[in-house]
């Protein structure tokens, strides 16, 4: 069994949070946001909108999919597999963030970085018009920086891997 992350006792939900089995002990209708928050104790994960479903802030990815985690009620996410910001560390998208300059304030980072994993997850060459659906706001105006950086992550998930050293002559292949 995983670690335990306990609040109140009043339920127990079962998750897997960035890899990680959690038993969280709060009441079934908790947003996931708060179980992200309060009991994993990862704080990446933002409330923009007070849990209005307006800013994406809050997103994770469930089961593959982005989902606004101030929306959907613990109870309802029984066995779910959840990545956070904090799961997202050496994510082509997490890089491609930072070499397009595209952080201000870096508030909705966490949320966007999460749909755009998951939309390159769902589509690897998604169109502008289809990355300007992301309902994801940035209140610091980096919309254009955001989408470059999709645009980078997206071709570095698509480039073939780099071929392995070339072995020195002494060392033969096995066959
Ligand atoms: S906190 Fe704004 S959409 Fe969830
Ligand atoms: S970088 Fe500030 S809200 Fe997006």
């Amino acid at each position: 069994m995983g670690s335990a992350a306990r609040l109140d006792g009043t339920g127990m939900a079962k998750l897997r949070i960035n890899g990680q089995a959690l038993e969280i002990a709060m009441d079934p209708a908790t947003p996931l946001l708060w179980a992200i928050r309060d009991a994993a104790n990862l704080t990446g994960t933002k409330q923009g909108c007070g849990g209005a479903g307006r800013c994406g802030a809050c997103t994770v990815i469930v089961d593959g999919a982005a989902m606004l985690s101030c929306a959907v009620p613990i109870g309802s996410l029984e066995g779910a597999d959840v990545t956070t910001i904090e799961g997202l560390a050496n994510h082509p998208v997490t890089a491609a963030l930072v070499a397009e300059e595209a952080i201000q304030c870096g508030f909705c980072i966490p949320g966007f970085a999460c749909a755009a994993a998951a939309l390159l997850q769902q589509n690897p060459r998604p169109s502008p018009e289809q990355v300007d659906a992301l309902p994801n706001l940035c209140s610091c105006g980096c919309q254009p920086r955001l989408r470059r950086a999709i645009a980078r992550a997206a071709g570095t998930m698509l480039a073939p891997a780099a071929p392995g050293p070339t072995p020195p002559p002494e060392i033969v292949p096995a066959r």
